[in-house]
C-alpha cells in the first residue's frame, strides 16, 4: 500500500504529479473520456507499476498519452492516411494504433511485445498541462481494477485504486464517459478495435471505408474480451421493463418503478455515454437481483454504448 493524495488541480498539484511521473511513480489524472491511471510509458518499472495496480493481464497493450500530434508523430510510424486521421481528430477521444519508429523509446511492456503501438492526444485541458510539463509519453490505461467498470469521476478512482496510486487529480466527471475510440492504421484496410466517440461514420468521411469493430481478426485486445466492464449485478439488455427484484436503467423520459434511473430524459446518445459507467455503479448495489437496461439505438454513439452494455453483460470468466 502506498499514500494516496486527491488533489485539486492547480498549478502546485500539476508540478507534484509531474515531479511523481518523471520519478517513475503512477498518478491518476482526467481525460475527456475516462480517468486514466498513468505512469512514464518509456520506463518499464513504471509500466510494471501499472500493470500491478490494475492486477491487469500482462497481454494487453496500453495507449500512450501525448500533448501533442508533433510528440506522437516522433513515436510511430504515420503515413499520409494516419497524420490525416490525426490532423481531424486530435486532441480528442480517437485512439491510433501505428507502427514503432525504430528509435521508439516508449517501454516494449506498455505495447505488450507488439511492433504497434496505441498513441493519443487526449483533448482536456488538465491533461495537456500534466502531459506537457511532464515532456514524455505517458502510459494510462483506464483507472480501474482489472474488468471493472471505468472511471469517470475521482471518487471512481479512489474507490477502485486507494492505496495503490499515489496522486489523484480531481478535475469532476469527464464530459465524453467512454474510452477513446481505437483505430488501427497498421494494416492496408483501417480497423476499429474498439468503438467510441468518434464513429464509424465519422472515420468513413475521411477514409472511405474502415472496417467495424468486432470485424478484425487479427488482435487480442482487452477491448475484445468478451467479458469485460462487469458490475457485480447480472445485467440484462433490451429490456422493457424491471423483473421484480431488478433496478431499471432506460433511456428517455421513463417512469419506471423506485430505483429506476435513466441514461438520459431527452434520448440523448451523448448525455447517455456521459451517464453510462456513473449509472451503472450506482445501480449496482446489494439487496437487487439484477440490472435491466432498455435497448439503446445502434447508431452514432449508440455504437458504442451497445458494445460496452454487451460486455458488462456477457457471462463472466
Ligand atoms: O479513453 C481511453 O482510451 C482511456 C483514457 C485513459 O485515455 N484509456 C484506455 O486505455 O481505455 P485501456 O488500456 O483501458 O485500453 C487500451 C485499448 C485496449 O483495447 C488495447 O488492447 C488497445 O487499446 N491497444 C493498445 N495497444 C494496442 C496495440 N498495439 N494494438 C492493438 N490494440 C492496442
Ligand atoms: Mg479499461
Amino acid at each position: 500500500m502506498i499514500e494516496t493524495h486527491v488533489l485539486k488541480p492547480t498549478g502546485a498539484a500539476l508540478q507534484e504529479a509531474a515531479a511523481t511521473l518523471a520519478k517513475g511513480g503512477l498518478v491518476a489524472f482526467p481525460t475527456e473520456t475516462v480517468y486514466g491511471l498513468g505512469g512514464d510509458a518509456t520506463s518499464d518499472a513504471a509500466v510494471a507499476r501499472i500493470f500491478e495496480a490494475k492486477a491487469r493481464p500482462g497481454f494487453n497493450p496500453l495507449i500512450s498519452h501525448v500533448s501533442d500530434p508533433c510528440a506522437a508523430f516522433m513515436l510511430g510510424d504515420f503515413d499520409a492516411r494516419a497524420r490525416a486521421v490525426a490532423e481531424a481528430f486530435w486532441p480528442g477521444p480517437m485512439t491510433l494504433v501505428v507502427r514503432r519508429r525504430d528509435n521508439c523509446p516508449i517501454s516494449l511492456l506498455a505495447s505488450a511485445g507488439l511492433d504497434t503501438l496505441a498513441i493519443r492526444v487526449p483533448a482536456h485541458p488538465l491533461a495537456t498541462a500534466l502531459l506537457r510539463s511532464v515532456g514524455r509519453p505517458i502510459a494510462a490505461p483506464s483507472a480501474n481494477p482489472s474488468g471493472r467498470v471505468s472511471p469517470t469521476t475521482a471518487e471512481h478512482v479512489i474507490s477502485g485504486l486507494a492505496g495503490k496510486v499515489s496522486i489523484i487529480l480531481d478535475s469532476g466527471p469527464c464530459s465524453v464517459g467512454l474510452e477513446s475510440t481505437v483505430l488501427d492504421l497498421s494494416g492496408d484496410i483501417p480497423a476499429i478495435l474498439r468503438p467510441g466517440a468518434v464513429t464509424r461514420e465519422m472515420i468513413e468521411l475521411l477514409l472511405g471505408s474502415v472496417s467495424p469493430a468486432g470485424a478484425s481478426t487479427k488482435i487480442a485486445a482487452p477491448g475484445m474480451l468478451k467479458s469485460h466492464y462487469a458490475p457485480s449485478l447480472p445485467m440484462r439488455l433490451n429490456a422493457k421493463t424491471a423483473k421484480e427484484g431488478e433496478l431499471f436503467l432506460g433511456f428517455g423520459n421513463i417512469s419506471g418503478p423506485t430505483g429506476s434511473e435513466t441514461l438520459s430524459v431527452t434520448g440523448d446518445l451523448t448525455e447517455a455515454a456521459a451517464r453510462l459507467f456513473a449509472l451503472i455503479r450506482f445501480l449496482d448495489r446489494p439487496g437487487a437481483t439484477g440490472i435491466a437496461i432498455a435497448p439503446i439505438p445502434e447508431v452514432g454513439l449508440g455504437v458504442a454504448i451497445n458494445d460496452r452494455l454487451r460486455r458488462a453483460a456477457a457471462p463472466r470468466a
